[in-house]
């Protein structure tokens, strides 16, 4: 572990987030070269479950089969490329597209093709014509996949920073599943501006989020914290804050007694270090897998409802100028049905697409689309100098994780390694 911020400064220029060639090039560059979030394992628990999704610009379903095996397939037919699935959920041994009729089963193999001898003749190979298939990686229930056959493994490509994910979504011995389904939204600005945000951007909360502070609803998150930016060489990072008080060293906020009990398992080391104390952690998993799990905040007369929340997001390019957000909630799956309910609805209220907290990043990334727009912003890089050369001051972590930890709460250190990771993707210098 260091504490240095030694990450070098990226020159990063406008151009990426306005220009439609740069989104072309870092579909084939970043998108297509990495794992990406598709789902949860608890969005398709039965065989035959289904759900649509996107990998950069290409339609896929994350189906489980009827021998219980996860895929991920491209949803385009093998003929001429009509998408075979129209539903954004369901459960379908097949899908028949509406074309011409193909027939493919849920594990993506060509099953059928109408009057197939008749017009075809004897020679037509089914067993070449399914649809074409992703690699599929879980971990704690999150669903990855990428159309790279050659590529690392999804344990290489999260590396070391996968210690941060156990404990997070490995955290709850029983596991966490999705709650209420995934809410979609197109939003303005370009995608990365969003995983920047959820990667390290401490610095906004204040300001953009002011009202929340004003209006004295930040609860832990008010007072005298510490934080700490960590980031991983493949492009991972996460801000993780504690409230600056010792004697809440055994305290994760807002779960219900008894739920802890038995949690961190003896192999994740340092997991109640990790959450305990905390008020906030939110990260982005490389490129596009912003993720918060966050203490509760105070809601007046509310306090009787009050839950924390862990949220996961994935921001998909849907052209230079705007993405698609999919948000879901995830519980852990032996909490009380209530208490789950009331997680889900605190997601939704406080980080969901129309809440009080998107609504004040949705309008600066918006108003950013909007200034980067033009001719003149071309010459004026973006900057990325917040935290460089000034002096390390939360102090020891409270945990001991692995990867770049440096003890900063205020810092762009993890943007910097972000577009570290993604300009070496882009110029095809990233190392597989
Ligand atoms: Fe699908 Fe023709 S395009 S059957
Ligand atoms: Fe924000």
């Amino acid at each position: 572990m260091t504490i240095e911020d030694t990450t070098a400064r990226p020159s990063v220029t406008r151009r990426l987030y306005t220009d439609e060639e740069v989104l072309r090039q870092e579909l084939a560059t970043v998108f297509a070269k990495s794992w990406l979030l598709v789902g949860f394992e608890s969005e398709v628990p039965q065989p035959g479950d289904y759900v649509t999704r996107r990998m950069g610009v290409d339609p896929v379903i994350l189906t489980r089969s009827e021998s219980g095996e996860l895929h991920v397939l491209h949803n385009s037919c093998t003929h001429r490329g009509t998408q075979v699935c129209k539903a954004a959920f369901g459960n379908s041994a097949n899908f028949r597209c509406g074309y011409h009729g193909w027939t493919f089963g849920n594990d993506g193999q060509l099953r059928g093709v109408p009057g197939r001898r008749a017009v075809y003749g004897p020679d037509l190979d089914l067993k070449t014509l399914g649809l074409r298939k992703a690699r599929v990686g879980a971990v704690h229930g999150l669903v990855y996949a990428t159309f790279d056959h050659e590529g690392p493994s999804l344990d290489e490509f999260l590396g070391d920073f996968r210690w941060y994910l156990d404990r997070v979504f490995g955290f709850f011995p029983g596991g966490m599943e999705v709650y209420g389904g995934a809410h979609r939204v197109i939003v303005k600005g370009n995608w990365k501006i969003h995983a920047e945000n959820f990667i390290g951007d401490g610095y906004h909360l204040r300001i953009a989020h002011r009202t929340m502070f004003e209006l004295g609803v930040m609860g832990t998150q008010a007072g005298a914290v510490k934080g700490f930016c960590i980031s991983a060489p493949e492009g991972h990072g996460v801000r993780a804050q504690y409230v600056d008080d010792e004697s809440l060293s055994d305290i994760v906020f807002g779960y219900p007694d008894g739920l802890l009990d038995g949690a961190r398992p003896a192999d994740l080391p340092d997991a109640m270090a990790f959450r305990a104390a905390s008020s906030v952690i939110h990260g982005t998993v490389f490129p596009n897998m912003p993720f918060i799990t966050t203490a509760p905040v105070t809601f007046g007369t509310d306090a009787e409802g009050q839950t924390a929340f862990t949220q996961v997001r994935t921001v998909m390019p849907v052209d230079a100028h705007s993405h698609e957000v999919t948000y879901w909630a995830l519980v852990p799956k032996d909490a009380p049905e209530e208490w789950k309910k009331k997680s889900y609805l605190y997601s939704v209220r406080q980080h969901g697409a129309s809440s009080y907290f998107e609504a004040d990043d949705l309008e600066n990334f918006r108003r950013i689309d909007a200034g980067l727009g033009g001719i003149a912003a071309a010459d004026v890089p973006q900057n990325y100098d917040l935290g460089v050369g000034v002096e390390p001051v939360s102090g020891k972590p409270p945990f001991s994780g692995p990867c770049t930890v440096l003890s900063q709460d205020f810092s762009e250190h993890n943007q910097r390694n972000f577009y570290r990771r993604y300009l070496a993707q882009l110029n095809g210098e990233a190392a597989q």
